[in-house]
């Protein structure tokens, strides 16, 4: 692994991956393509700007002419595709950007990576690529649909998407399923669970809280709020990607998972609680329309075959998550003025009037 082309990687865990990473290793070179949608933030990477090891391109991975410069210049050995339309409420009011981003934009960086890294790339009936190359898909545990109250998701769990996104996510990954089946491509297939920490953009359950409960504004729970998610700090996520990218079987697929399933409720009270605020500010809503209710992981796989294991507790992982949003928040102050007031308004149904979500 010398050449690395990361996708998404001023986004959420794309950010912190990057970070990770050139700590981990100092022999490698990592171009971060990204395109700067509302949830791609450069301040999350301002540190890198003078590390020579690192160029971030803005560009799109839709776009196969830039992609394929990209290989041409860089000579990537690796690709770790993060870049994504990552939230499951905006797939349900705008579902068409997560196919072409999701899908189109993967089936753009396998082609890439077919055609330069291929020894006889015009040989159709041809398996073999250059030495050490590997392609990561990042997906999710939501292409397996929801869970009842038992159970958990294996690697051999058929894919039952249930939103928009997780349609497209699962269209993704049986794109890279079927390039290392006909081609030979070299792959794997990460599926994570719900990933919390530095750097999320508070659309998403947990700065959400956070913020609203710091702004003293109602905290919007969706239906009962009994859904249960099981977290993943961010740090564990990144360090088993990397293990994949160095271990990892090629053409299998590892589940990630925390091993912490928690009930929305019960995350909203601990941040309530932490930031000594009133339960009072729990605003129950109506619910996210195909709410899955539960997901839940098993991680016997990348434990066994890789070694990987979560090192975070859940709650040392909150606890620390709250802490960054309080000691970040000029960073959460630019990022939630402008268009982020507009989309709040939009989802919650916020009007002056009525002043809180419905
Ligand atoms: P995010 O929304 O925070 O970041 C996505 C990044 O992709 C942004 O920087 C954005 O600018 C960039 N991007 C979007 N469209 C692009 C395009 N067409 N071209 C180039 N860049 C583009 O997402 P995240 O939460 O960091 O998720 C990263 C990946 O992990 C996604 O593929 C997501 O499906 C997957 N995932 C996320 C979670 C989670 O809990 N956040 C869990 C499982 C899997
Ligand atoms: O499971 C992995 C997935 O986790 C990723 O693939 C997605 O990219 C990521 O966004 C996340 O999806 P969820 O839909 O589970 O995450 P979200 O933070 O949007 O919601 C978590 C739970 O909290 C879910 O049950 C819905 C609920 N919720 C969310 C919001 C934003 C609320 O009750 N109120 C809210 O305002």
């Amino acid at each position: 692994m010398k050449n690395i082309l990361v996708t998404g990687g001023a986004g959420f865990i794309g950010s912190n991956f990057v970070q990770y990473i050139l700590e981990e290793k100092d022999d490698v070179f990592l171009v971060n393509l990204d395109l700067l949608t509302y949830a791609g933030n450069l301040e999350n990477l301002k540190d890198l700007e003078t590390d020579t090891r690192y160029q971030f391109v803005k560009g799109d991975i839709r776009d196969r002419e830039l992609v394929s410069r990209l290989f041409d210049e860089y000579d990537f050995d690796t690709v770790v595709h993060f870049a994504a339309e990552s939230h499951v409420d905006r797939s349900i009011t705008d579902p068409e950007v997560f196919l072409t981003t999701n899908v189109l934009g993967t089936q753009v960086l396998l082609d890439a990576a077919k055609a330069h890294w291929k020894l006889e790339p015009d040989n159709k009936y041809s398996r073999e690529y250059r030495a050490g190359v590997r392609y990561l898909q990042v997906s999710t545990d939501e292409v397996y649909g929801a869970l009842g109250k038992t159970g958990m998701f294996t690697e051999a769990t058929p894919l039952s998407p249930n939103s928009p996104y997780s349609a497209s996510k699962a269209s993704a990954d049986l794109l890279v399923r079927a390039y290392y089946h006909t081609y030979g491509l070299p792959v794997n297939i990460t599926r994570c669970s719900n990933n919390y920490g530095p750097y999320q953009f508070p659309e998403k359950l947990i700065p959400l809280m956070i913020h609203n409960a710091q702004q003293d504004i109602p905290l919007p729970v969706y239906g009962d709020g009994m859904q249960i998610r099981d977290w993943l700090h961010v740090k564990d996520h990144c360090v088993a990607i990397l293990d994949t990218l160095e271990r990892g079987r090629l053409g299998e697929v590892y589940n990630i998972g925390g091993n912490h399933e928690k009930a929305n409720l019960e995350i909203v009270r601990l941040i309530l609680n932490e930031l000594q605020k009133p339960e009072s500010l729990i605003t129950y809503v109506q619910d996210r329309p195909g709410h899955d209710r539960r997901y839940a992981i098993d991680n016997t796989k990348i434990r066994s075959e890789l070694g990987w294991q979560p090192s975070y507790t859940f709650e040392q992982g909150i606890h620390e998550t709250i802490q960054w949003y309080l000691s970040n928040a000029e960073w959460v102050r630019r990022i939630t003025t402008g268009a982020y007031q507009e989309y709040y308004a939009k989802m919650y149904n916020v009007s002056e009037e009525k002043g809180k979500p419905t």
